[in-house]
Formats: structure tokens, sequence, C-alpha cells
């Protein structure tokens, strides 16, 4: 099963829209020339509707930091799924900063991905365990639950759309990445069985899981060579254009596309 490498930048809570234009200006040529990888922008929500217009027409797709799973209504602060769609394919959800210091559960990742899902954006959702828990042996325990409960309810037949990010705690923003090889082995080994177990095994095969967690230019190959490992969501490098486009373009030639 061959599946298509996808590289996100998750900018988190950087750039004003004009500082985002000037970076989409910079990524811009550099990701254009790039093919055989799925390239996406999640900026904060203040740049959505500049940056649809600047990539309109482009091969750079455009994502949402999250969403909320309610239609519309009295939740203030919150953006509702097809607000999100106007400007978006793409939506990152349960990302671990929003488990940690906003109180997002396996449930509210449940409940927002069925939102997407319905809304035909392609979810981008996070899991991984913490420090403690990698240090008690925990990760396959912990991720286990979180695709237990956050991927509940999915009809199979959309299943292949949902990408996973597999994103270590302790590697955001630390600059400790995992290894290649421990990445790779909960992917293989624990993702995508717990994926199986849930969609069928087919359906599992055909869903992309990334690595996230101080990738950079030069330890990005070493994930991509990997074979379970389909791509990157990258934060605090996404913000350098060039290093970003670097880790974009080895995504693709380490899988011969
Ligand atoms: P990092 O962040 O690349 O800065 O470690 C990754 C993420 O939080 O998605």
């Amino acid at each position: 099963m061959s599946r298509i490498p996808i590289v996100a930048g998750n900018w988190k809570m950087n750039k004003t829209v004009a500082e985002a234009r000037e970076l989409v200006k910079l990524l811009s040529g550099g990701l254009g020339k790039i093919s055989g990888v799925e390239k996406v922008l999640c900026p904060p929500y203040t740049s959505l509707s500049a940056l649809s217009e600047m990539l309109a027409g482009t091969e750079i797709g455009l994502g949402a930091q999250d969403l909320h799973w309610e239609e519309k209504g009295a939740f203030t602060g919150e953006l509702a799924p097809n607000m999100v769609k106007e400007f978006c394919s793409y939506v990152i959800i349960g990302h671990s900063e929003r488990r940690t210091y906003f109180g997002e559960t396996d449930e509210t990742v449940n409940k927002k991905l069925r939102a997407a899902l319905k809304y035909d954006l392609i979810p981008i959702v996070c899991v991984g365990e913490t420090l403690e828990e990698y240090e008690s042996n925990r990760t396959s325990e912990v991720v286990r639950r979180q695709i237990a409960f956050g991927f509940a309810d999915i009809d199979p037949a959309i299943s292949s759309s949902i990408v996973v990010a597999y994103e270590p705690v302790w590697a955001i923003g630390t600059g400790k990445a995992s290894s290649g090889e421990n990445a790779n082995a909960v992917h293989a080994q624990v993702i995508r069985p717990a994926l199986s177990e849930l969609f069928g095994a087919e359906n599992a095969q055909a869903i992309r899981i990334q690595y996230g967690g101080s990738v950079t230019a030069a330890n990005a190959s070493e994930f991509f060579s990997q074979s379970d490992i389909d791509g990157a969501l990258v934060g605090g490098a996404s913000l350098k254009p060039d290093e970003f486009i670097a880790i974009v373009k080895s995504s693709q030639s380490s899988k011969g596309a």
C-alpha cells in the first residue's frame, strides 16, 4: 500500500496576518516545486481568510488548528465546522497543547473528529504520551486508549481520509525528537493495529500516520525513511521557510515520489 506523504506546518499562536502573508510568499515558490507530497499550512484563525485567497489554485492546502463540534450557537470564542470549511480543507484536532492547557479529552476529540468528517474536512488527529507515561512504559496503553475513545463511532467507509499525528508530548518543542525507529514502532505496532481493530485492516493501511515533535530539516529523513511514517506535523521548524521546504522535500525523496 503506498500512501502519499503529508507534511503539515502547525504555526500555533504565531504570525499576524501581514506576517503570515510574508511567510507564505517565502514558502510558496519552494513548496510549489515539490510534487508527490501533500503540503498543508495551519496558521491561526485570523489568517485563514487572507491565506485561502493567496493559496487558491496552488497545491498548498490550508488547515485550521482546531474547531468546535456544534454547528452554531452560544459558544463564545469558538468556530463551527462550516466556518472552518469556508477557508480550509484540513483541521488539527486534539493537539497535546489543547489537551494540556484547554481541557480537551478523548471525548471532545471524538466529537470534533465526527464534526470534521461530517463537513468533509481532513482531520489531523494528534495522539501521544507524556514524558511520565513514556518513562513508565505506558506509551502503548495511552495511545491505544486515545484511539479507541477518540476514534469511536466513525464509519469505517470514511476512515481512510483521517490523518493521525503521533506526537510524543516529551518531544514537542523540546528539541528532543524521538528516534525514527522508536516512532515507527509506535506507528506500526500500536497505532495501525488499533486503527485496524476499529476500521478493518484495509482501511487502516490507507490511513496516513505522521510523526510530530522537534522535526527539523536535519532529522526529517530519519523519520520519512521508515515504513509506517507517512509525513510530519511540524511546529517550530514550519515558521522557518528554508527549513520547512527542506523537510517537505525530504518526505518526497524518501518515498521515491
Ligand atoms: P515542534 O511542534 O515541531 O515545535 O516540536 C510539533 C507540534 O506541536 O505539532
